[in-house]
């Protein structure tokens, strides 16, 4: 740890597990203080928060739903006032479905899309305008998904929200540069409850696995670029997307 993010404050959203909880810890880690942002878990928040002040860090738990504008809006207050202004925002919530096409409901995909599109959406657009009246720079970092480059059978409205993420990045980067820096994590295959290694068919984890690594990835393997791009090291970088993901994609 090199305390390179030393007096920024952070917002994770969906860091009660998973994806969320690693950047959480990491960026606590590297001496930013974070709002932990939970859709519906605050006990799983706590923990998160709790892991953190062990290892010395500075967090505390916020209930921000990012399917409800509402609850954005008060989770961003409620955050601010205890963080005094925000440097990182981390949109990482979100949800899989997998459904065949002629199975999905205009229910299941709106429940889809509203986490994992319009919550990207509404929660940059809130972090943004934030950032935008500090006037003092600041980054944005969207979890999309190696998803949103390619295809896959039975996933197609999940595939379709990531590269939606994607593509926000990219707008966003050239609407807010050159002082807001914007950029996507693209993840290969982690392991976490979204990909349950135990509940993954043999089959599924067999061709999760047919990648360069030959193995699906640990959050921490994420984070670890979440902190890069919060960083000083990303200091030329906007619109761009990393992809720890095994070599699964070579965009
Ligand atoms: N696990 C993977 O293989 C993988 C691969 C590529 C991308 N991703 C993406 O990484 C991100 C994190 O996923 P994960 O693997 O940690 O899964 P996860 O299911 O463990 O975590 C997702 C988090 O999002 C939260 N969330 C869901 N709906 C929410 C809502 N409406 N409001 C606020 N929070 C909500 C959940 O409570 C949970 O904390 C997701 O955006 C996911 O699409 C995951």
């Amino acid at each position: 740890m090199t305390g390179q993010l030393a007096e920024k404050r952070a917002l994770v959203t969906g860091a009660s597990r998973g994806i969320g909880r690693a950047i959480a810890r990491a960026l606590a880690a590297e001496g930013a203080r974070v709002a932990v942002c939970y859709g519906a878990s605050p006990a799983k928040a706590d923990e998160t928060v709790a892991s953190i002040a062990d290892a010395g860090g500075e967090a505390f738990p916020i209930a921000l739903d990012v399917s409800d504008e509402a609850s954005i809006a008060a989770g961003f207050a409620a955050a601010l006032d205890r963080l005094g202004g925000l440097d990182i925002l981390v949109s990482n919530a979100g949800v899989m479905l997998q459904r065949p096409l002629l199975e999905m409901t205009a229910a299941d995909y709106d429940w889809l899309m509203g986490v994992n599109l319009r919550g990207v959406y509404l929660v940059g657009r809130e972090g943004l305008r934030i950032l935008r009246e500090q006037a003092n720079g600041g980054r944005v970092i969207n979890v999309a998904s190696d998803l949103g480059y390619f295809g896959r059978e039975d996933f197609s409205a999940y595939c379709a929200s990531k590269a939606g993420v994607l593509s926000l990045t990219r707008s966003w980067a050239k609407e807010f540069g050159p002082d807001i820096l914007v950029n996507a994590i693209a993840p290969g295959p982690i392991d976490t409850d979204m990909l349950s290694l135990e509940a993954m068919s043999a089959e599924w984890r067999e061709k999760e696995e047919q990648i360069p690594l030959e193995r699906v990835g640990q959050p921490e393997e994420v984070a670890s670029v979440a902190v890069f791009l919060a960083g000083p090291g990303a200091s030329f970088m906007t619109g761009q997307v990393i992809d720890p993901n095994g070599g699964s994609v070579m965009p």
